[in-house]
């Protein structure tokens, strides 16, 4: 039995997912019920062995590890002087749009996406803007609407702009091609680009992920970009993050709002986790994107037998999208509906805004015996919903 099969009992661990009622099957917030990589464990055995836990600060070592796996993963080296640590990536977010832009300024998004960037952005007293992504029904596809993306960044108040590279939650990686496009947008129109990666790592087949700091310099230089090996290695409670802004103005300016934050101290398990995983994890990973492929294919061939739920999830993350308007158009109803009558916990898509009422967000990094219980559930709870609304 491999490590990915092993269903491990995280009821009672602290754990926000599985503060659940006995016989629920929660599949929502992006965290995956796999151990994390082995290498990762070491370091941070080795750590608290040590038993002396004094302030610290990232060592070049931590820095170089970063530069190493975007360099070997994605073809692209930041620079480590380019770098920052943060305790997360919507730390860092809500740091940059309290220091980039102006109450009352906007802030462009595309919606649906990641709520988070809407707290991070109202919570601060500024404006969502969002450049809704436009959906193709028949195709289960989104697509940007240029011409609506340029009018919103041209505003005079909007300043910054947050793009999220993979998208979470319609699972696209972005090509290099749109990528380039937004970046000259928001260059030409003076919006500071902010681009949350952090699901960079999470990306099958084509279009590759394309990390913001491989555009040109004039492009990349306008922009902040977020990393983590949260979501890629499962140690979202780690809190480490890495900002790259490599302009050096804007670099400046971030370091301070981070510092500002007080944002910028690792504590005492992300440093040796961090550079355990970018070190040695990248086989762990491969091993893990064989899993989430296998669980992709399986979700896919489910939903052929469950026509209302069709697939509107591209290439990237293990979060889908899951399109439920033949059902209903309120997917907060339905979850509901669902959880109370199968016990499955899904992410209604209304969170997201845009289009997203009538989506439900499924996460299937589980072992297969858990996505198996998850789909059987889904597939009871549209037969029930459909039977009473018939
Ligand atoms: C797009 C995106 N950004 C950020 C986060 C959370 O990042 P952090 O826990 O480092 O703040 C998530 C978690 O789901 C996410 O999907």
């Amino acid at each position: 039995m491999s490590a990915f099969d092993q269903i491990i009992d995280r009821s009672g661990t602290d754990s926000i997912k599985w503060a659940v009622k006995p016989g629920e099957l929660p599949m929502w917030i992006a965290d995956m019920d796999f151990k994390t990589a082995p290498a990762i464990i070491d370091a941070m055995q080795q750590k608290v062995q040590f038993g002396v836990f004094g302030y610290e600060e990232p060592p070049a070592a931590y820095f170089k590890a970063v530069a190493d796996w975007y360099e070997s993963q994605h073809g692209a080296r930041p620079d480590p002087s380019w770098m920052w640590y943060c305790t997360g990536v919507i730390p860092a977010v809500s740091s940059v749009v309290r220091r980039v832009s102006h109450p009352g300024d906007n802030v462009v998004v595309q919606a649906p996406v990641y709520n988070m960037f809407y707290h991070s952005i109202e919570n601060n007293g500024r404006h969502t803007l969002s450049s809704d992504l436009v959906y193709d029904a028949a195709a289960g596809t989104y697509h940007i609407d240029f011409a609506d993306l340029e009018q919103k960044l041209a505003e005079p108040l909007s300043t910054l702009m947050i793009l999220c590279n993979p998208h979470n939650p319609i699972g696209k990686a972005w090509s290099k091609a749109t990528l380039t496009r937004i970046a000259e947008l928001c260059l030409k129109h003076h919006v500071v680009l902010l681009s949350d990666e952090i699901h960079g790592d999470l990306v099958f087949g084509a279009p590759a992920y394309t990390p913001v700091f491989a555009l040109p310099e004039a492009l990349r230089d306008n922009a902040v970009i977020c990393v983590s090996p949260s979501k890629t290695f499962n140690v979202a409670a780690l809190h480490a993050a890495t900002v790259i802004v490599p302009g050096q103005a804007l670099r400046e300016s971030v370091t301070r709002a981070i510092n500002n934050d007080e944002l910028a101290e690792p504590n005492l398990l992300s440093l040796p986790a961090s550079i355990a995983a970018y070190t040695q994890g990248a086989a762990w990973l491969a091993d893990l994107k064989r899993v989430l492929a296998a669980n992709r294919q399986q979700v896919q061939a489910s939903l052929e037998k469950m026509p209302a739920v069709r697939p509107a999830f591209e290439n990237a993350t293990y979060l889908l999208w899951l399109d439920i308007s033949a059902l209903h158009t309120d997917s907060e109803t339905f979850c509901r509906f669902l959880r109370a009558q199968t016990g499955l916990i899904l992410s209604a898509g209304s969170e997201y805004r845009g289009n997203g009422a009538q989506f439900i967000r499924m996460n299937i990094a589980c072992p297969q015996a858990m996505l198996t219980d998850g789909l059987g559930r889904l597939a009871k709870g549209v037969q029930l919903f459909e039977q009473q609304n018939q």
